[in-house]
């Protein structure tokens, strides 16, 4: 407990950083909210745990209820991945088997917290037995958090509360049904307003309700005309994203990109909160194009169960080709979660930071 305090410590400006110290303090930074920084505040127990060696449940943990998607947005990192879908397996029978499955695995105090419903290939709101899903793990008290591009909300979520869900984001895109159109090859934008706006309105004051908007070459114009629209529906939080599909084009924007953010920040004043999940530096620069070879360290703390109902490391790599860790309609959650499949490939969290941290070496 004393390293990751110590480790949020080092914001202190009189503080002078060793190397990996500043190392450290730049990975806790990373994001907007800086996720780690939250992870290492409000799950310290859980971190310390796994720090230890010890095998725990995963805190979050995506279900992809669909392969399939009712749009087909240009920017989406999901049709680059494969020209082959998982199969979808997910109905409401197979969806109580998971539901049993999840809530079983403990370990002492840690067990899932959170399930999201969302998808890397496709849409939930696809599969109707998403619905039962967010019934059957309210009822087994977990947090919810679906993302969705929003289109069929009317059609699934007529006459109900929303009550259930934490939270919800939308990923929408676009300010005007000309560019929804243009970007996602179909018009909904003025369907999807009008759920969200009916949804704010019903709403009880748990649900916090979300925007996305990933910025490429088609929307840039609509970044400030989107959040304004979005502040006057009582929308909590949008929050924007740049096309990470096509650096050049990004690059080439880098200078609107950055000025029109600017400008929707200044909605930051009003209801709505406005975030952008890269600085304006990593937006000019190329840095958030290259994951690849970085450390990734989620695999402890989230996991994926693929609308083929497998088990796989990351909501990110749940699409053909990719191996899983087997069947959860095979296999309890601990089977999986506990297996060579799986152990043999997981990396340690960044120890060496924290030791270096306890033991202020500089190296
Ligand atoms: C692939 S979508 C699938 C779930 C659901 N259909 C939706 O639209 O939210 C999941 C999230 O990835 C984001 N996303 C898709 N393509 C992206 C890209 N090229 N760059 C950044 N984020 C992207 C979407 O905006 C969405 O919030």
């Amino acid at each position: 407990m004393k390293q990751i305090n110590s480790a949020i410590a080092l914001e202190n400006p009189k503080i002078n950083l060793t190397k990996n110290q500043k190392r450290f303090q730049k990975f806790l930074n990373r994001g907007t909210p800086p996720y780690e920084k939250i992870l290492l505040k409000y799950h310290e127990k859980r971190i310390l745990a796994i720090l230890k060696g010890e095998i725990i449940p995963p805190q979050e943990l995506e279900i992809q209820p669909s392969s399939k998607c009712n749009l087909k947005c240009t920017h989406c990192f999901g049709k680059t991945l494969t020209n082959k879908n998982l199969e979808n397996k997910i109905g409401e029978k197979e969806m109580e088997i998971l539901a049993e499955r999840i809530n079983n695995y403990k370990e002492g105090d840690f067990e899932i917290e959170s399930v999201k419903f969302c998808g890397t290939t496709g849409e939930p709101l696809i599969n109707p037995a998403m619905i039962h899903g967010i019934n059957l793990f309210k009822d087994l008290g977990k947090n919810i958090v679906v993302f969705t591009n929003g289109l069929y909300l009317d059609k699934f979520y007529q006459g109900k509360k929303y009550s259930d869900i934490n939270r919800l984001n939308v990923s929408l895109d676009a300010g005007s049904e000309r560019t929804f159109m243009n970007l996602k090859g179909r018009v909904g934008f003025s369907r999807t307003v009008k759920s969200l706006g009916e949804l704010i309105e019903k709403r009880n004051g748990k649900l916090k309700v979300n925007v996305s908007y990933v910025i490429s070459e088609k929307n840039t114009k609509e970044i400030v005309k989107t959040t304004k629209l979005m502040d006057d529906l009582g929308v909590d939080e949008i929050r924007f994203r740049v096309d990470i599909t096509n650096p050049e084009k990004i690059h080439a924007l880098s200078g609107l990109i950055i000025s029109e953010l600017n400008k929707a920040k200044d909605y930051s004043k009003k209801h709505i909160k406005v975030a952008s999940v890269y600085s304006p530096n990593e937006i000019k620069e190329d840095s958030i194009f290259h994951s690849h070879g970085k450390r990734c360290f989620t695999q402890h703390l989230w996991a994926c169960v693929g609308p083929d109902c497998n088990l796989y490391a990351c909501g990110h790599r749940t699409y053909h080709g990719i191996e899983s860790y087997g069947s959860l309609l095979d296999n309890s959650f601990k089977e999986l979660w506990t297996s060579e499949k799986r152990l043999a490939n997981l990396k340690n969290l960044p120890m060496t930071f924290l030791d270096s941290i306890k033991n202020g070496k500089n190296n």
